[in-house]
């Protein structure tokens, strides 16, 4: 078995500057920097004004970080925004003090500061980073980039699309962005959703495709809170990596796909449309079907027909294969409007739900409202972990594990595809494994921002 000391010295051996000794080093290039500042982009139709976002290097989405599967990342991030910051990289099983939650993992990032990120790559594939500091407003001001992991042999494809969907909440006159990042409604609610759907930054994404062109799509959630329901039109595809990880068997997709916030998708299409057609990734709302994005039919590609794609290589580290000897724990999530929620406690207290509402607190987990000093779950290395979670609200929550990826653990016994956040809906009931083999504390929260800001946090520790 391959451990994450072992990467970490794959990572040192192919970076040569710390083999060289001290004098030469110091010459070395620093880090690139990856710097969080305020920007405007023209987000909304060209009639409307620049929006002011918040970017990475100024842009939005902030800049594609690509890198071999075991290669080292090594950024600076730079603060200049105007309140403090971190960097998450969301879905990498990487060391703990690199995860970059603020106040958990690492103290956040004050203005003018910087922090340098450095960490292997274990496993291919596709993942994002994004601002984890006061985050409903941070990614809602447009933090985040994709983080793209190679595999050594990559699929046979034609191209390579990353695709970031995300839903901005404008001020429909002025084109801003609406600056109350901690409504009432919002968080007792869905949580913050947009007017204004965008793909990469751009309200009616079209790229032009040639008839059977085959395309890798590399699907991200950046919303807040909007869950993306899709399909394909004029395209067949096949699912082939979920939250980053190979799917052992690449599936058709025949309905809809599901993304909720922090969810990725690895697709790989085939344009079956015919020259000046259009083929879409569409969104599916409300019995809807609106364009995300439009695949314009340009020209015939020259390769016809091709068989169904192979699996991507598996990742490694994947041991979870059994739950004997599992160690079990349940999570309660309650509150919310309409919800079960009478009493909580919040900061050691005992609150009645009223209290909570004027401390605009609404979600407990087992009980309890947001993050304190004593983890969910504190196993030790190499345990294996059963998280049953029950969902007594009446909304949809995305709970996202840092650090860990699990398998929900089916009614039967069977396990599912490795993910690093699981979509629940009110009222259900599911269940996580997964090998704790990466030690530190593990934020595990609800990526609907607003929930995770109103309660929906806890932590788990793995020594
Ligand atoms: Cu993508 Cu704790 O976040
Ligand atoms: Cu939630």
């Amino acid at each position: 078995m391959t451990t994450r000391r072992d990467f970490l010295m794959q990572g040192m051996a192919a970076t040569a500057t710390l083999a060289l000794p001290r004098q030469l080093r110091a010459a070395a290039p620093e880090f690139q920097s990856l710097e969080a500042r305020a920007a405007s982009v023209q987000l909304a139709p060209a009639s409307y004004p620049e929006t002011e976002i918040w970017g990475y290097d100024g842009k939005m989405p902030g800049p594609e970080l690509r890198l071999a599967q075991g290669a080292r990342l090594q950024r600076s991030f730079v603060n200049r925004l105007p309140q403090a910051s971190s960097v998450h990289w969301h879905g990498m099983r990487i060391d703990n003090a690199m995860d970059g939650v603020a106040g958990l993992t690492q103290p956040a990032v004050e203005p003018g500061q910087n922090f340098d990120y450095d960490f292997v790559a274990p496993d291919a594939g596709t993942y994002w980073y994004h601002a984890h500091n006061r985050s409903t407003e941070q990614v809602a001001r447009g933090l985040y980039g994709a983080l793209i992991v190679e595999e050594s042999t990559p699929p046979d494809v034609d191209r390579d699309e990353v695709l970031i969907l995300d839903d901005w909440l404008l001020n429909p006159e002025t084109a801003q962005i609406d600056p109350d990042f901690t409504s009432l409604h919002d968080r007792s609610h869905a949580g913050r959703r947009g007017n204004f759907i965008a793909t990469n930054g751009i309200h009616h994404l079209s790229l032009d495709v040639r008839q059977h062109e085959r395309m890798r799509l590399r699907l991200v959630n950046a919303a807040n809170a909007r869950i993306f329901v899709l399909a394909l039109k004029g395209m067949d595809g096949w699912t082939v990596a979920l939250d980053g990880m190979p799917l052992a068997r690449p599936e058709p997709v025949t309905d809809a796909l599901i993304l909720g916030p922090g969810q990725r998708a690895d697709l790989i299409v085939d344009v079956t449309a015919a020259p000046g057609e259009l083929a879409h990734l569409v969104r599916l709302e409300n019995e809807d079907a609106s364009s995300q994005v439009a695949f314009p039919v340009t020209a015939k590609a020259s390769a016809t027909h091709r068989a169904a794609p192979d699996p991507l290589p598996p990742n490694p580290r994947m041991e979870l294969t059994g739950l004997d000897g599992a160690r079990t724990t349940r999570l309660d999530m309650q509150g919310g409007a309409m919800g079960t929620l009478d009493t909580a406690i919040l900061n050691g207290e005992k609150k009645s739900f009223r209290e909570l509402v004027e401390a605009n607190q609404f979600w407990s987990f087992n009980g309890t409202v947001g993050m304190t000093d004593v983890p969910l779950i504190d196993v030790s290395q190499g345990e294996t972990v059963k998280l049953q979670i029950y969902n007594d609200t009446s909304f949809p929550h995305a709970m996202h594990l840092h650090g860990l990826h699990f398998r929900e653990i089916g009614e039967d016994g069977g396990l599912g595809p490795l993910r690093d956040t699981i979509l629940m809906f009110g009222g259900q009931t599911r269940s996580i494994g997964f090998a704790a083999d990466n030690p530190g504390d593990w934020l595990f929260h609800c990526h609907m921002l607003s929930h995770a800001s109103s309660g929906m946090m806890t932590w788990i520790k793995v020594t």
